[in-house]
């Protein structure tokens, strides 16, 4: 093969943990190819962006970024430039148009043509576009280049069948699609051979997993099993596909995290019906507490959407009302953003950037009291504290997550990164909780 002006690659990942977990699959791929990876735009040879199209502002940072790579390419004409991911998918004709200096465009179904891709451009300095979804690509047999060092992220399902009125991903990313339980099973025991204390499965709805008649609590339950699992997470659910069943498996496991990530969107009925979410309010705050019953420590992180179109104050007060229910302890919250081909956009009654501000601000203050009050009740309790990295802001403390997936900070003993050390909560100060190791327990 002809890779020889090639030699160094960079990528920049956008968007959410399926990119990044993507984007160690490409490193795998070019690695695999003899190149060496390199976070040096400057000597890098092949650049790639793994981009997001999630909402408007997640393309315009790629836009951006796309400016200084152009200017790069006019120093260094042999740099090939490639787009990857969902902006692919979504914008490769008005790349194609506008963006001329882009070489590459492919879309999240397409990595495994990347060593074709670059050895043709290599011969004939073409754009080169391949944004076709599969059915059927879920990467089997390829192993990522792992970026963390405590975590492995092992992507499991891909595509989403949900089509939530304002949402792209379906567009971008395809139709569902699961891996098989062994070949799931295999790439955690590499992973654990590897050294990886934790384990987080991916997929973009991770718990419609369905391979063969094998559901995601079953599939739980086979990684649970692999020797050397500290710690197994999972996201992105969706709460029509959390069952009792799945909440027992969970309980019923040590090395399954308390944690649940349960995407709200919205506490009014009449929104969640424009958002096609296929759940009530009811049922959503019946399972919330469920979740709470079967595993009564469990984290409860959501995502909120705020100014859906035809949003009204009353419904906005009604998601408000189901955040005071619930209590999260934490929450992902956004402003709703037009997205190309999904129902959404279509829809009148667009809400005014001033009014989604308005609703933001609010909803924030009321979560970071949520947040400050679950913090609260944890001083005192002894936790498990998986050690990630050194904190921020000393160089005498470890940063680390407890099973229920709170951040915590400790001074530094003995232990080290991916230790998994008894520690009791001595204080909370917003989203940051202090503790102590207890050390000789
Ligand atoms: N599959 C995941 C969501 C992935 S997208 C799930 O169903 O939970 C992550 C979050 O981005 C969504 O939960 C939603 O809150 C938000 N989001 C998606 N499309 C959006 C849009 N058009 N405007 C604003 N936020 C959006
Ligand atoms: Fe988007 Fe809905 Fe699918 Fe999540 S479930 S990826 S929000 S369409
Ligand atoms: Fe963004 Fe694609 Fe993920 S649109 S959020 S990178 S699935």
């Amino acid at each position: 093969m002809n890779t020889s002006v090639i030699k160094k690659f960079a990528i920049q990942t956008y968007g959410c943990q399926m990119n990044v977990a993507d984007s160690e699959l490409v490193e795998g791929i070019l690695t695999k190819l003899g190149l060496e990876k390199t976070s040096n735009f400057d000597e890098a040879d092949a650049i790639f962006l793994n981009t997001c199209a999630i909402r408007e502002n997640a393309e315009t940072k790629v836009h951006s970024r796309l400016g200084n790579l152009h200017k790069i390419k006019l120093t260094k004409p042999h740099l090939i430039i490639g787009v990857l991911g969902c902006m692919a998918q979504n914008l490769k004709d008005d790349l194609l148009k506008n963006k001329p200096y882009v070489d590459i465009i492919l879309g999240p179904d397409s990595y495994r043509k990347i060593p074709e891709l670059i050895n043709r451009h290599e011969i004939d300095n073409k754009s080169i576009v391949d944004t076709k979804l599969s059915r059927y690509e879920v990467y089997e047999n390829l192993f990522p280049t792992r970026g963390d060092t405590f975590n492995a992220w092992v992507s499991i399902m891909r595509g989403c069948n949900k089509f939530c009125s304002f949402c792209i991903v379906p567009f971008t990313r395809g139709r569902e699609r699961s891996r098989s339980i062994e070949s799931v099973v295999d790439e955690v025991k590499k992973a654990v051979d590897q050294g990886f204390a934790e384990i987080t499965l991916l997929g973009q709805n991770v718990n419609s997993y369905k391979f063969e008649g094998n559901t995601f609590a079953e599939l739980l339950l086979a990684v649970s099993d692999i020797n050397g699992v500290k710690r197994i997470r999972y996201t992105s659910p969706h709460p029509q596909d959390i069952n009792i069943e799945l909440l027992e498996v969970m309980a019923s496991r040590k090395n399954i995290c308390n944690y649940i990530h349960f995407p709200m969107q919205s506490g009014s009925n009449e929104i969640l019906k424009k958002m096609n979410r296929t759940y009530t309010r009811e049922h959503f705050h019946y399972m919330a507490s469920k979740i709470r019953e079967i595993m009564p420590n469990c984290g409860l992180s959501t995502d909120i959407i705020v100014g859906f179109p035809g949003e009204t104050e009353e419904q906005f007060r009604e998601t408000l009302d189901l955040m005071e229910k619930v209590k999260f302890n934490s929450a992902y919250t956004f402003k709703y953003s037009p997205r190309p081909y999904t129902k959404a956009e279509q829809f009148t009654q667009q809400i005014s950037e001033q009014v989604k501000k308005e609703r933001l601000d609010e909803m924030l203050v009321l979560q970071r009291k949520h947040t400050l009050e679950l913090n609260k009740k944890m001083v005192g309790t002894y936790q498990q504290v998986l050690i990630e990295k050194e904190s921020k802001k000393s160089s005498n403390h470890w940063a680390g997550r407890t099973d229920s997936n709170e951040w915590v900070i400790i001074e530094k003993n003995n232990s080290k990164i991916k230790d998994i050390v008894p520690v009791e909560i001595t204080s909370a100060t917003g989203v940051i909780l202090h503790g102590q190791e207890i050390t000789g327990a």
